[in-house]
């Protein structure tokens, strides 16, 4: 028999109940995506009736999402501040975290100055999209080592008429000494052994943004390097790192000459200067 909305929307929510935190609102999600409603349409139109082809495409992604597949590559999109990106598998899901360290960067700078700044492994574009939304003055640069991470970048910056050169590279090697103001990472950094790379769905996202050599600190070590060269005098390095490597973000500010402006420790987001001499 045809299911009304609220009959659906309880039954989703109830095969979620043990996977999801949130059962409730991803089941609401997953029923306006398919209805291509917004999300009110179930709050107002709770009795109507469910197309049977709808209600298959719905509890067919119910039962995705209950293998642990993430919710925001099923709907395609994810939000981030005030930008809704879009995603998938090629790229990392933009995180709350990450959005401590845009607020990290527009706090410690001017939006109106003249200013270059680069995204170094930039996945769906989250960091650099958002810094040019708030800094439309800045020269905002966003590069990856995945061709496929680029083309979700590309879309995102395009969909937001964000003007955002990016292009591919191995980190920062291709840039030019002393030419950069400001260096923003969110850059792998899990330990290819940490047991936490099995919960939260964490083993649907593309294993090159989240895990690093030498401890998860292979990437961060290549990056201070490159900031030390990259950077201009007083130059600015926002990192994004670990909850256990506080300290080896310590160290490494230590030996390659740059100053803590703030280390937070949850989210875990390093704002650092690169000394004048
Ligand atoms: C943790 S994800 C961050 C994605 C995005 N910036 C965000 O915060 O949602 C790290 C990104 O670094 C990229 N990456 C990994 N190794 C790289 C390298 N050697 N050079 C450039 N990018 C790299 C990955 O492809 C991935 O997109």
């Amino acid at each position: 028999m045809a299911k009304s909305l609220q009959q659906a929307l309880d039954e989703g929510a109830q095969k979620l109940h043990a996977f999801a935190p949130e059962h409730c609102f991803e089941a609401r999600c997953l029923l306006a995506h398919h209805l291509q409603k917004p999300k009110s349409y179930l709050f107002s139109h709770p009795e109507a009736i469910l197309d049977p082809q709808v209600e298959q495409a719905f509890f067919a992604c119910i039962k995705k999402r209950a293998s642990g597949f993430p919710l925001a590559y099923i709907l395609g999109y994810a939000d981030f501040m005030d930008l809704r990106l879009c995603v998938n598998d090629a790229v990392l899901i933009p995180r709350n975290d990450t959005e401590a360290l845009v607020t990290s960067v527009l706090k410690f700078t001017n939006k109106d100055a003249n200013i270059t700044c680069i995204d170094a492994g930039c996945g769906s574009g989250a960091i650099c999209c958002a810094i040019k939304h708030y800094c439309p003055n800045w020269h905002v640069l966003g590069m990856d080592l995945s061709q496929a991470a680029l083309n979700v970048s590309k879309a995102n910056a395009h969909a937001h008429q964000l003007d955002i050169p990016l292009f591919r590279g191995n980190f920062l090697e291709c840039i030019q000494s002393q030419s950069i103001d400001i260096i923003v990472s969110n850059p792998p950094y899990i330990d290819p052994k940490s047991p936490y790379l099995k919960a939260d769905g964490l083993e649907f996202e593309p294993s090159q943004a989240l895990i690093a050599d030498e401890n998860g600190l292979g990437d961060i070590k290549t990056l201070f390097q490159q900031a030390n060269r990259i950077l201009k005098p007083n130059g600015l390095l926002f990192l994004e790192f670990g909850f256990d490597q506080i300290d080896a973000i310590s160290n490494l500010a230590h030996k390659y000459c740059f100053e803590s402006l703030e280390i937070q420790n949850g989210p875990f987001i390093a704002a650092l200067q690169k000394k004048a001499s």
